[in-house]
């Protein structure tokens, strides 16, 4: 028998389903007000109205002062809960994901507006709730916890991967990786088999995750991890990027004997506190600087700008960030984005900055394809001949 007829190798079917454009989708959800800034005397200026998907700002704390109204393709308000996001964004993604579909979902705004409280949650006081009935946790455990229930109820093979990488000054820590966090930096190449540009991290470390009791565990691996590196590096966590990646890969007989191979990968993306990024896209000049330039970040702002008015060149070399979600910016990925804002009359120029970004992301189209594999079941047994 040659290597050829076996399963999953390259001479396989490949059935790749070609979808029409469809847009990202563009979600934003606003925090409660906090308590130092109802000390400090700010007021809330901006209202959310569920039903009519919109949010409208006042410029100023002045009730009668002039206000701005955006429609998004959801909004979620300050008393909207994590299972309420949970629900309406991300379950039908995840069903997307398991059926082979790329996506991404982005968390962006400014420091402090919800976007780690929104991707990873935090823990209830009361220790007795575990973290997968926990009400505070976040999108990560979600997902992690409904994608081996939902693999389980299928009964089909599967394997589940997950990479957790933070993005620093450019350079990529592995945060589940078993190098020290002052160890050799990871490095990102070309993959040349891809048509579209993908990348590989070398040395990235990929954790099979065998069920869900083991994702609580790799979770706090990573968050101890991303301590030590910023208590290291003197680092600020609103300054840096987190990507967390789950790949599944699920095999299912077809009545015709063949074989089906999926293979879905799930990006959650915690993006660096976006105050530094003006509304045009470009760089703060007191970020600029203070020499703070975050260098993704602004790349982002640029793809981005790229992509919406149909620019020839869309600079995603420029960053370490743009370079390795290059596929979600106008690629075959299904890319959702959730903007956090604060409702602070203190906030509101980084608020409408916010809005206006993703207000303007929402132009982006990208090309989603399915990636399935089929391949004849291997039948005949190869005879042993001693
Ligand atoms: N929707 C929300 N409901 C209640 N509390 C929230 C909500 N969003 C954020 N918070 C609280 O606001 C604080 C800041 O949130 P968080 O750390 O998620 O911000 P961030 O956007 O990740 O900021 P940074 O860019 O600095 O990392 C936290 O104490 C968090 O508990
Ligand atoms: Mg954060």
């Amino acid at each position: 028998m040659s290597a050829n007829n076996l399963p999953g190798s390259s001479n396989n079917n490949k059935a790749v389903k070609k979808e029409k454009n469809q847009n990202i989708q563009v979600v934003v959800r606003c925090r409660p007000l906090n308590s130092s800034e109802k000390k400090s005397g700010s007021v809330n200026v901006v209202e959310v109205f569920p039903e009519k998907r919109e949010i409208t700002v006042r410029e100023r704390a002045m009730p009668n002062a002039p206000t701005k109204s955006f429609t998004f393709d959801r909004v979620f308000s300050a008393n909207s809960k994590q299972i309420e996001l949970y629900r309406s964004v991300v379950v039908p993604i995840l069903e997307e994901v398991l059926m082979g579909y790329n996506c991404t979902i982005f968390a962006y705004g400014q420091t402090g507006t919800g976007k780690t409280f929104t991707m990873e949650g935090e823990r209830s006081e009361d220790t007795s709730v575990s973290w997968e009935e926990d009400p505070l946790a976040g999108v990560i455990p979600r997902v992690m916890n409904q994608l081996f229930s939902r693999l389980q109820m299928q009964g089909l093979e599967f394997t589940v991967r997950v990479s957790f990488l933070e993005i620093y000054n450019e350079e990529l820590i592995d945060l589940l990786g078993s190098e020290s966090v002052d160890g050799p930096r990871l490095k990102i190449y070309e993959d040349t088999t891809k048509k579209m540009g993908g990348c590989i991290i070398q040395g990235l470390e990929e954790v099979v995750v065998m069920n869900k009791d083991e994702v609580y565990q790799i979770l706090q691996q990573g968050a101890a991890k991303r301590q030590t590196a910023a208590t290291l590096m003197n680092a600020h966590s609103s300054r840096s990027h987190t990507l967390f990646m789950v790949t599944i890969h699920t095999k299912e007989s077809t009545v015709e004997g063949e074989e089906l191979v999926k293979i879905g990968k799930f990006n959650l993306v915690d993006l660096a506190g976006s105050e530094c990024i003006g509304r045009s896209g470009a760089q703060d000049k007191r970020a600029r600087e203070a020499g703070s330039i975050n260098q993704s970040l602004l790349t982002l702002g640029r793809v981005i700008t790229a992509l919406v008015e149909h620019k020839p060149h869309v600079p995603y070399r420029e960053s370490k960030l743009t370079r390795l979600l290059q596929d979600s910016l106008g690629g075959r990925t299904k890319t959702s984005i959730i903007a956090t804002i604060s409702p602070a009359s203190s906030n509101v120029d980084e608020t409408l900055s916010t809005l206006d970004y993703a207000f303007r992301a929402k132009n982006i189209t990208n090309k989603p394809e399915i990636n399935q594999k089929l391949s004849k079941k291997v039948l005949i047994k190869v005879k042993n001949y001693v």
